[in-house]
């Protein structure tokens, strides 16, 4: 064990113990790129309170920040905001140090999920409205189901005004210093973007709903769950939940194809330089360059949308259907997309690739751009000309 690894006091009496995971690059799924923390925090009252644990291989480095401040036996309650074992798989462990710990989680699904991993804890179920004492303070329980499980819940302490978030406003994000203006403000709003685009993307009603109970608390510290904590810009990241819970889109456009030989990829460029002409700034990806979760960022809040695959074995790119699939399941809003590509016979992708955008609740605002072998410059003006007239409103 690493004796160096210390709590980060960041109120009176309250302390971030949590775990940063420098090395994390792919996030079931979500690549990050900048690593993040299970973010962990310890408050020293007559009743010594954990809020949340970290992930289970990051166990010790949990232990020796509690171990800093307080015996982790003198451990009285412990608070399970999040049944996801980034946030709950080193419960169990902290458990075997604070043996009489109550662990105070959602009810039904916080007991019910808990349970069903790491067996009878000694669980203290709460429903909404459900405040404790914990001596010269008091703790209340939010829960926030489906945000963005159904076991999900925040705690708001007002004698200090510190919400802690749990996933909500959180960042895939690895940083030594743990508050917002400690850090470049512009990564991390980027990555709570991402954060919001790969996670909280399907619950935007519930996001709103949480948002409009939360506003209702005068909040000068959101602890979160992941990366950095707010304590500056508290109203800029609830400004931003707002606007993505809305689900309002820019005039913008994102292209995002594969390639065998290069006519998609020409297709691909035509129709980035046709939306620019027209004003509308547009975004190339080439999926095999660009992580998908840094692509369905970008897609979130833009209101174009252009998929391109050539067809390969009667079907479109194995990649694009991975990209459309993860698409899919975000449940986006308020896009208008289109499908293109070349082939060389059959040329079945471009209307797979169609019918997957519709799946995805996409209106189609152009017929599909099917192109056999090489596109001609005709062909390519004929494009660009299609997309100068669309009516996009
Ligand atoms: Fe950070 Fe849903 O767990």
């Amino acid at each position: 064990m690493n004796s160096s690894l210390k709590a980060v006091e960041i109120s009176k009496g309250v302390y971030w113990v949590g775990a940063v995971d420098w090395s994390m690059r792919n996030f079931h799924g979500y690549e990050t790129s900048r690593g993040t923390t299970y973010n962990a925090y310890l408050i020293l009252d007559e009743k010594i309170t954990l809020i949340d644990t970290v992930k289970a291989p990051f166990k010790d480095e949990l232990l020796m920040r509690i171990a800093s401040v307080v015996n982790p036996a003198k451990i009285d309650v412990i608070v399970s905001s999040h049944v996801e074992p980034d946030h709950s798989s080193a419960l169990p462990f902290i458990k075997e140090y604070a043996r009489n710990a109550e662990v105070i989680t959602s009810q039904p699904n916080g007991v019910k999920g808990l349970t069903v991993r790491y067996g009878n804890l000694h669980y203290k179920p709460v429903k909404a409205g459900d405040s404790i004492s914990i001596g010269e303070r008091t703790l209340e329980f939010v829960p926030t189901p489906m945000l963005h499980w159904p076991d999900s819940m925040v705690t708001y302490c007002p004698e200090d005004k510190i919400l802690f978030s749990n996933d909500a406003f959180g960042q895939h994000l690895a940083a030594s210093m743990r508050f917002d203006d400690e850090n470049d403000l512009n990564t991390i709003l980027f990555e709570a973007k991402k954060y919001y685009a790969n996670i909280l993307m399907p619950f935007g009603k519930q996001a709103l709903s949480a948002l409009v109970t939360l506003g209702g608390h005068d909040i000068k510290m959101i602890a979160t769950g992941h990366g950095v904590i707010w304590r500056q810009n508290i109203e800029t990241i609830m400004d931003c939940y707002s606007e993505w819970a809305s689900g309002d889109v820019q005039e913008r456009a994102v292209i995002v194809f594969d390639s065998m030989w290069g006519s998609t990829q020409i297709l691909a460029q035509t129709i980035t330089e046709a939306f620019a002409k027209r004003g509308i700034p547009a975004a190339y990806y080439d999926i095999k360059t660009t992580p998908l979760s840094d692509i369905v960022t970008d897609i979130f809040t833009s209101k174009y949308l252009a998929v391109g695959s050539p067809t390969i074995n009667n079907q479109m790119m194995p990649t694009i259907a991975a990209f459309l699939c993860y698409l899919k399941g975000l449940r986006p809003q308020n896009h208008k997309a289109l499908a293109f590509g070349s082939y060389g016979w059959g040329g079945q992708s471009v209307g797979l690739v169609e019918e997957e955008l519709k799946a995805a609740g996409m209106e189609i605002m152009l017929d599909k751009i099917r192109i056999a072998n090489v596109p001609t410059a005709a062909q390519l003006e004929d494009i660009t000309k299609h997309i100068a007239e669309l009516e996009l409103n």
